[in-house]
């Protein structure tokens, strides 16, 4: 059929219509909220990177992660800034940890509030880097003994996802190895299966102080002009034993994500990252743009790409919004 009998514009005419046409619908529980913890600070301190963005201390995350919940986003990611940081982020190990006393606060108030946490050396090492350094270089094999202790014991916290977010080879065995050993049998893994070496990390490395002290981080984190090798990426994962894959960052990434929904049959998350957010925050607040169409559109790409679950740090705001155009 062509024009004139053809008319795409009869399924647009009316807010009922569009209504029902629609393809692509959010709704809060496609959503994970990132939430800092930090031992250095003693109220909730906002990231100057990242409108609306705060980092709190122990006392307040599980007040705040109930808040996200009853808007009913089922789950949180979370970062940690231990007060020390030294050269193997030993700190990322202890039973009262940061990250391990913020899962237990959290469980407590509310076990059915998912906690998911990152599972990384950055935070915690004094070099900045996702890993042991040995030589001046990044010690693949080292640095997987570290994680999986890491994720061990953040499940012995109580999470119920560790999310590895270093690029190491081979840290989902590892990692599944260990909690099987460990008995966490049950606890969930949701690598950042193909995490990119992006400038769109920056307002995060400022919010946790993570940016690497010297180099970068080329030769763990995927090239951003490659495609294909990320499938390979999330095929390794696959097969160490992930749970969920994600591709990160996410809206300059449209096409990974597309690309990894085409190919495996698993869950998929992307993560809309810190620069992603910052940008749509910042264009919104100068009336450069109409600041929540501009972040549902980004978000509904993410998720008509094809992306399962979306992290982002928009979650609260965006399950407001839907609840009262609902
Ligand atoms: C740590 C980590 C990073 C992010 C999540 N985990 C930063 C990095 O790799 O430098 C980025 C999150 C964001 O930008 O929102 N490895």
């Amino acid at each position: 059929m062509k024009f004139p009998q053809s008319r795409p514009r009869r399924l647009r005419k009316s807010a009922a219509m569009r209504k029902l046409v629609q393809q692509t619908r959010l709704h809060p529980a496609d959503f994970v909220y990132p939430l800092f913890v930090s031992e250095q600070v003693n109220n909730p301190e906002p990231v100057g990177s990242m409108p609306g963005i705060f980092n709190y201390p122990l006392e307040k995350i599980a007040e705040e992660a109930q808040k996200v919940y009853e808007c009913g986003v089922p789950g949180v990611l979370l970062f940690g800034t231990p007060r020390r940081k030294d050269a193997t982020g030993s700190e990322s190990l202890k039973k009262d940890g940061i990250i391990q006393r913020a899962v237990e606060k959290i469980k407590e108030i509310n076990p059915e509030i998912l906690v998911i946490t990152d599972v990384c050396l950055c935070e915690y090492t004094d070099h900045g880097h996702c890993g042991i350094v040995k030589d001046g270089r990044i010690d693949n094999d080292a640095t997987l003994e570290v994680l999986a202790r890491q994720a061990v014991s953040h499940a012995k916290a109580g999470a119920d996802m560790v999310a590895p977010s270093d690029m190491m080879d081979g840290r989902v065995g590892a990692i599944r190895r260990a909690l099987d050993e460990y008995g966490y049998t049950d606890t969930a893994i949701m690598p950042y299966a193909a995490k990119y070496n992006s400038a769109f990390y920056g307002p995060f490395r400022e919010a946790v102080q993570s940016a690497p002290r010297f180099g970068d981080r080329k030769t763990y984190q995927m090239d951003p002009a490659n495609a294909d090798e990320a499938l390979r990426e999330i095929a390794l994962d696959i097969d160490e034993g992930a749970d969920i894959v994600m591709v990160k960052p996410a809206l300059a990434y449209l096409d990974i994500i597309a690309r990894a929904r085409a190919t495996f049959n698993i869950t998929l998350a992307a993560y809309n990252v810190s620069g992603e957010y910052t940008l749509a925050k910042l264009a919104g607040a100068d009336k450069w743009a109409d600041e929540k169409k501009l972040i549902m559109e980004i978000l509904t790409a993410i998720k008509r790409a094809g992306a399962d679950i979306i992290i982002s740090y928009h979650a609260p705001e965006v399950a407001r919004w839907l609840q009262e155009t609902e």
